[in-house]
């Protein structure tokens, strides 16, 4: 079916336009000006896709109307060990005013999500379809000890054996395991072993630090650690297991006793990495992964804790975002099946890019693509690795049939031109996703035509960690479209949004032709969505549900006359660089822990690849003044490496010479702050100034921006 183009109303057309800090980068594209290109579903996606529209757009609708039936339906295709009470499917209170914040799916039903992605899969005959294949960082890299593939019953087996091994351990349901792995096979498996025993998995980022590391063990309590011997990551060994073991010392030293020790992945060989001295409560899994007697299922109640995973947050340490067994696993597997046009078919491959340290690696790896039993790639290395032609050779090698990626990679990537794209067929796509960010209008057009060849839609696809899966993006469906480029369109099945007046907290009504812009909420329960913050149901509260009935994203989107959500970014202290939340408040403690600091305040600005880099305002102790400078600059960039993450190491630093301006009551305006990182020397309209505490402060800032390192 062929639909006819769109045309974007006005407003629409002026957000689209690129936005003024973004160069044009490569691929030029002579064809329709980008403000006027909105094209429709191609036709070779529409003429075999597995749902329609219609079908979609009446899902939605029974889920909105009958939200019970609706999920029960979607739960009836998971085993459930004891059935959920079908007349109390959920409760929830999204009001702080009537009580605690809560909400409850799947009441009285015990089940197991491990179970329900590999047990059940080979039980229906699907143990020797492939599960995992995995590539390396280099290619064509073989793994010494562990398979470059697993099919189904292979992935049950291994999954069994580690949970077996993790039990004598003495890991028992209810005990968190923290993993510190790179992004191979192994790693969603402890993550399913986990599940399979009951213990709840806090999977962390191998790019966070030893502290980093430290303070999640402590914070969830773990009382083992997974980890790896190391990766190859381009050109570099990263010695994952010597952060690992100096952050189980820390915990340690934290109060935390770990009693189960580590089980260590050997991923190298002894020339990248020399076998090291291991303590007796450490272990090789290839040692101790050996037997599957002990690995029965343990049943979960539907709200037990599935795992936790820290995210930013405005203020304080990262955040323990919970998330429960049974609504996480229906969210999980409802999601990948109708978000992305049901990639389960016998020739789909599915390649998510993404890291299991992070939600997306949790739902559209470990569980949403196993859930329905799809194949899949788990990529270690990098998109740019050994050069800018990597991704599209993997998906020729593998014929993958559905990408999901970052805006990030995906404008790093168009930099190097269309020739690394175009020297490889890519025949076998169907469709591209985006997550992370906000993908610009001019990046999706590149994704869509040089990448997807203008035969594949581009699903722009908008969700957190704490809402367990994709909330608003485009359907992908024959007869849906066209989908508008920087738009994330329209809520998924069970999502309600709508926008708060940022000034009065009033909701906005949603009406057809007019636009409207403000804090973006949602509204009803949903299965998947995050329980509480690990020990501070407290903080849950205060972040997500200040707003009485609605659960607070801290993103601020615009819906616009045709009723289509365009999210615009976050309004808290959070920046998110390169698909990945910083909480300023985290980095800002790092460098106000260097003796020359006397106060910083980060701030996220527009950059052309990253989406949002780090730029922090800093003012120096009296004795330091003389200290600003590049050498300084060098010593906090370490620091904030060290503290948080390599990623979370601000670009650049801006040398306040006497503060940074304050309101009177002593609150930093970093909305000012953010005006001048974007615009320098040259910044105007800073807006209302009459609350600062001193306006002087601001002059100077503008004054010394030229002399930021
Ligand atoms: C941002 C990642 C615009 C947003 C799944 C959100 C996006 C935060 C999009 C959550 C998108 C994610 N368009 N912004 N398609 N996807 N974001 O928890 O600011 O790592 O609040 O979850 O990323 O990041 P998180």
């Amino acid at each position: 079916m062929r639909v006819t183009p769109f045309v974007l109303p006005l407003a629409a057309q002026a957000l689209v336009a690129p936005r003024p800090h973004m160069k044009r980068l490569s691929s030029q594209r002579p064809a329709a000006a980008l403000e006027d290109y909105c094209p429709p579903l191609p036709e070779a996606f529409e003429a075999q896709a597995a749902l329609t529209a219609d079908g979609a757009a009446e899902a939605y609708k029974a889920s909105l109307d009958d939200p019970s039936g609706f999920w029960a339906s979607e739960a009836d295709r998971y085993h459930w060990q004891t059935p959920f009470d079908r007349s109390n499917v959920y409760s929830a209170n999204f009001k702080r005013s009537a009580g605690p914040i809560a909400a409850r799916w799947f009441e009285d039903g015990a089940t197991n999500i491990a179970y329900n992605c590999l047990d059940r899969q080979v039980e229906a005959g699907l143990g020797d379809k492939l599960c995992f294949i995995a590539e390396r960082n280099d290619e064509g890299e073989t793994s010494p000890l562990q398979p470059e593939t697993y099919t189904y019953a292979e992935a049950l087996e291994e999954t069994k054996k580690l949970a077996a091994a993790l039990r004598a351990r003495g890991v028992k349901k209810g005990d968190r395991v923290a993993l510190f792995m790179p992004m191979v096979p192994e790693l969603a498996i402890a993550m399913l072993a986990c599940a399979r025993i009951g213990a709840v998995h806090t999977v962390v980022f191998g790019g966070f630090s030893r502290d980093s590391l430290a303070s999640r063990i402590a914070s969830a309590g773990a009382t083992c650690v997974i980890a790896a011997d190391g990766v190859r990551r381009g050109g570099k060994v990263i010695d994952l297991w010597g952060i690992a073991k100096d952050a189980l010392a820390s915990a340690r030293d934290q109060g935390t006793p770990v009693a189960g020790g580590a089980v260590i992945l050997r991923r190298l060989d002894d020339a990248a990495y020399p076998e090291p001295q291991l303590a007796a409560d450490e272990a090789w899994w290839h040692n101790v992964v050996t037997s599957t007697d002990g690995s029965d299922v343990e049943w979960m109640a539907a709200e037990d804790p599935l795992f936790i995973l820290y995210t930013s947050g405005s203020t304080g340490a990262p955040k323990g975002i919970v998330h429960a067994t049974g609504g996480y696993m229906v969210g999980a597997g409802h999601s990948f099946r109708t978000v992305f046009d049901a990639p389960v078919r016998a020739d789909d491959v599915w390649f998510c890019t993404a890291d299991c340290g992070w939600i997306t690696g949790h739902t559209y790896v470990a569980y949403g693509p196993l859930l329905n039993g799809a194949t899949q790639i788990v990529f270690e290395g990098v998109p740019s690795w050994p050069d800018a032609g990597r991704l599209w050779r993997i998906v020729d090698q593998h014929k993958v049939t559905h990408l999901y990626t970052a805006p990030t990679a995906i404008r790093a990537l168009m930099r190097s031109g269309d020739d690394p794209v175009t020297s490889t067929s890519r025949a076998s796509l169907k469709l591209l996703g985006s997550v992370g960010e906000p993908i610009n209008p001019e990046a999706w057009r590149w994704y869509r035509e040089v990448v997807g060849d203008d035969r594949c839609p581009v699903a722009d696809t908008w969700w957190q960690t704490e809402t367990g899966v994709i909330q608003i993006a485009p359907t992908m469906a024959s007869g849906a479209g066209p989908h508008k480029p920087g738009a994330a369109m329209t809520p998924v099945a069970g999502c309600v949004p709508a926008l708060l007046d940022a000034a009065t907290g009033a909701e906005i009504p949603a009406v057809i032709g007019e636009e409207a812009k403000g804090l973006l909420v949602l509204k009803q329960p949903w299965p998947s969505m995050a329980r509480t913050c690990w020990g501070d149901h407290e903080r849950f509260e205060n972040t997500y549900f200040s707003y009485d009935g609605y659960y607070l994203t801290g993103d601020g989107a615009r819906r616009d006359a045709d009723g289509h959500y365009w999210i615009t970014g976050r309004v808290d202290d959070v920046v998110v660089v390169s698909g990945h939340n910083i909480g300023t408040a985290e980095v800002e403690s790092a460098l106000v822990a260097h003796p020359a600091v006397a106060e910083a305040a980060l701030v996220g600005v527009p950059h052309d690849v990253k989406g949002s880099a780090l730029y922090a305002f800093v003012t120096l102790t009296q004795d330091a003044e003389g200290q600003a400078g590049d050498e300084l600059a060098k010593e906090l960039k370490l620091r904030a490496r060290a503290d948080v993450a390599a990623f979370a190491s601000p670009d650049t630093f801006h040398w306040a010479p006497t503060g940074l301006p304050k309101t009177r009551s002593g609150k930093i305006m970093r909305r000012i702050l953010r005006k001048i990182a974007a615009e320098g020397a040259d910044v105007s309209g800073l807006g209302d100034t009459s609350t600062l505490a001193d306006p002087g402060i601001v002059d100077e800032l503008i004054a010394s921006h030229a002399g930021a390192s």
